[in-house]
């Protein structure tokens, strides 16, 4: 379905968009839909997927995103746009970029910088955004906002890369990722093209060079490559000790099925990027993380935002008048096991002004089921649960209603792998294999455990051992899940279990 929308021609997107507007009528009841999300970012109405020119300024979060104007499908995409201050409440803006007259077709994946020292000349600070352009091939522009990112122009000399190869033109040839490059004092775009990805530079933000290709024979080929991202960390805290990280969004060959990310650790000296360990490494094994993306402009901390669905079934999931939400914000961070540096995902700590109503229990035994007091009725479905212990034993949380609808998330000691369960979490007949349990090695061989799960109305997040093993699921319920039990056959022993209601985030 994706593939034949890219190719229906703009003028009659905008045609049969343009007949469809007038039918939405706006909602009175926006955020409280069946299946909205209620702590996790997405659009009033319409299809939105990636994350697009993720980047802090003047106290200011921007989330720009891929949105379809008209439609509850993939088709027209421009840039959507929303505003927070905490990372966690969203005001939703008037479109940023849209297609227009130029006839450089829709507005695809890119990012936005904050051009400091005005090395474009829009002026000091203006905030600049770099897209792919579609038509009539995949090209990149660039737009620019003097205005704190409330409006944008386009590049009156776009496309500032064109797709130019001759008869190897490639179709995948996208998503601009620009970062500033201290140590060569350059502008650095990522850009994914099919089975690679490759590094461009600029002075000045318009006139780019290729400096490299990464990729060919490296990591996990699938899929088609999306959506890089190549930003720098301390490895285990130590900012003497950094490395460089490239995300790289895959379609489909994701380890439980359709699209997922991967990453490599390495060395980027302004033009080359060096792999230092081999291996396919995925930043989270759940089905529903995608495209995701770190902020641009922020010190010393890589915060990331993935699109919660998976392009295998993204066009039919069963909610609207919107279709797609993102993944809570994540820090990322660098930790090494084993003489191996693995990329590790926490909710970023902002999480703590919405989460309220906390109960703690410790060593608690758990052998056969234990159900948490009822009153976790009154979290509706929204929950921060956490749980901690010395033992690594089977065990699993299970969160249900009186359908008989559950939502499992466990630990398989046999496999020594992490699961998410949603064959029994209600509407899942919209796509075969939806309904599955998806797996996910631990990582560390510490004795220690300890698991974090975010809680939404149609979302899990699972980040267990420090944010080693990461897992995303989607699930629509029929009903609230109000009952949480935590079940283990074997006994477990939690040192510590924390858990809390988290709340709405929609005014
Ligand atoms: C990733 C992606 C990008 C592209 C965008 C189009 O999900 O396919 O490569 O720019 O979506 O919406």
């Amino acid at each position: 379905m994706k593939k034949s929308s890219l190719l229906l021609p703009l003028g009659l997107a905008l045609v049969i968009g343009a007949c469809k507007v007038n039918k939405q009528s706006v909602q009175s009841n926006i955020y409280q839909e069946e299946h909205r999300p209620q702590f996790h970012y997405s659009p009033q109405k319409n299809w939105m997927n990636d994350p697009n020119g993720m980047v802090y300024f003047d106290g200011e979060y921007h989330l720009f995103y891929q949105h379809d104007n008209y439609e509850n499908v993939f088709g027209n995409m421009s840039w959507g746009h929303a505003i927070s201050r905490d990372l966690i409440h969203w005001q939703e803006q008037p479109k940023a970029i849209v297609p227009d007259s130029d006839s450089l077709g829709m507005i695809f994946s890119g990012s936005a910088v904050v051009d400091k020292n005005n090395s474009a000349g829009f002026g000091a600070n203006s905030l600049v955004a770099f897209y792919t352009s579609t038509s009539p091939k995949q090209q990149q522009s660039m737009a620019y906002s003097t205005d704190k990112g409330r409006t944008w122009t386009k590049y009156k000399e776009n496309p500032v890369i064109k797709n130019e190869v001759g008869d190897q033109i490639p179709d995948d040839f996208r998503d601009p990722k620009v970062m500033w490059h201290k140590e060569s004092q350059k502008w650095i775009m990522s850009l994914a093209v099919k089975d690679h990805v490759e590094f461009w530079s600029s002075k000045n933000l318009k006139e780019w060079t290729k400096e490299s290709e990464f990729g060919q024979a490296i990591g996990s080929h699938d899929g088609v490559w999306e959506c890089p991202d190549l930003f720098e960390l301390p490895v285990d805290g130590n900012t003497n000790n950094k490395r460089w990280i490239l995300l790289v969004s895959m379609n489909p060959g994701g380890p439980n099925g359709g699209s997922a990310t991967q990453y490599f650790i390495g060395n980027f000296d302004g033009k080359y990027f060096t792999i230092l360990q081999t291996g396919i490494r995925w930043v989270d094994y759940g089905t529903d993380n995608y495209a995701g993306v770190t902020y641009s402009n922020m010190e010393n901390r890589a915060i990331a935002i993935g699109w919660m669905s998976n392009w295998q079934y993204a066009g039919k999931v069963p909610t609207q008048p919107w279709r797609g939400a993102y993944t809570f914000p994540r820090k990322l961070s660098l930790k090494t096991v084993d003489n191996i540096i693995f990329l590790t995902s926490a909710p970023v700590k902002e999480l703590d002004k919405i989460v309220t109503n906390t109960r703690s229990m410790q060593n608690v035994d758990v052998k056969g089921s234990y159900d948490l007091p009822a009153d976790i009725k009154s979290f509706k479905g929204k929950l921060l649960f956490q749980l901690a212990s010395e033992q690594i034993e089977e065990y699993s949380i299970v969160l249900s209603n009186d359908r008989g609808e559950e939502v499992v998330v466990g630990f398989d000691k046999q496999a020594n792998q992490y699961y998410i369960d949603r064959t029994k979490a209600g509407k899942t007949d919209f796509e075969k294999g939806f309904g599955k349990r998806h797996i996910a090695p631990r990582l560390t061989k510490d004795n220690h455990t300890d698991v974090t799960l975010l809680f939404d109305a149609a979302s899990v997040e699972l980040f267990a051992d420090n944010g080693l093993t990461i897992m995303t699921d989607i699930f629509f319920v029929n009903k609230t899940l109000s009952k949480i039990s935590i079940k283990s056959a074997n006994g477990l022993n939690i040192k510590e279990l924390n858990y809390s209601g988290i709340e709405r985030i929609w005014k």
